[in-house]
């Protein structure tokens, strides 16, 4: 497994998120969601219902700017899934968001974003895709 407790930010390409939980799975936060900077708090992403097997998970969070648009991706984590494993279950300890990137920054999800190969091609398409779930940054 990769780990990597990364506080920078992601210039990933744009992805359908909210209404996609059954096709790439369900991510909970396990107690409150909201969390402080420099706390420890755990995440539980479960692929059982996943449309596909995840090769890849990575726990990622985005806002809502002023303007209107999304934030950059923060990286909280990022991890290898082994084809066999259904639940990920995750301590992550939050960076400081707001210090960083800005507090006029709202709405923060917590996102996990999979990576998957599109059916059984050789080379393989490999697609990515994620779900959210709203967590507060206190
Ligand atoms: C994962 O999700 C399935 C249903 O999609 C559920 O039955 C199972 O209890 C969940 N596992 C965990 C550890 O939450």
């Amino acid at each position: 497994m990769r780990f990597f407790a990364l506080t920078s930010v992601l210039a990933a390409a744009t992805c359908a998120l909210a209404q996609e939980a059954a096709r790439y799975g369900a991510v909970s936060i396990d107690g409150s969601n909201t969390v402080s900077a420099g706390q420890t708090f755990s995440v539980t992403y479960n692929s059982t219902a996943a449309r596909y097997t995840p090769k890849t998970v990575d726990f990622l969070l985005q806002g809502t700017m002023p303007n209107g648009d999304r934030s950059a991706y923060v990286v909280l984590a990022r991890n290898d899934f082994p084809a066999d494993q259904d639940v990920l279950q995750q301590d992550l300890t939050m960076p400081d968001v707001t210090a960083s990137l800005g507090s006029d920054i709202t709405n923060w999800l917590l996102i996990s974003y999979i990576t998957y190969n599109y059916d059984d091609y050789t080379p393989p398409v490999v697609m990515s895709g994620g779900t959210s779930t709203p967590i507060n940054l206190a």
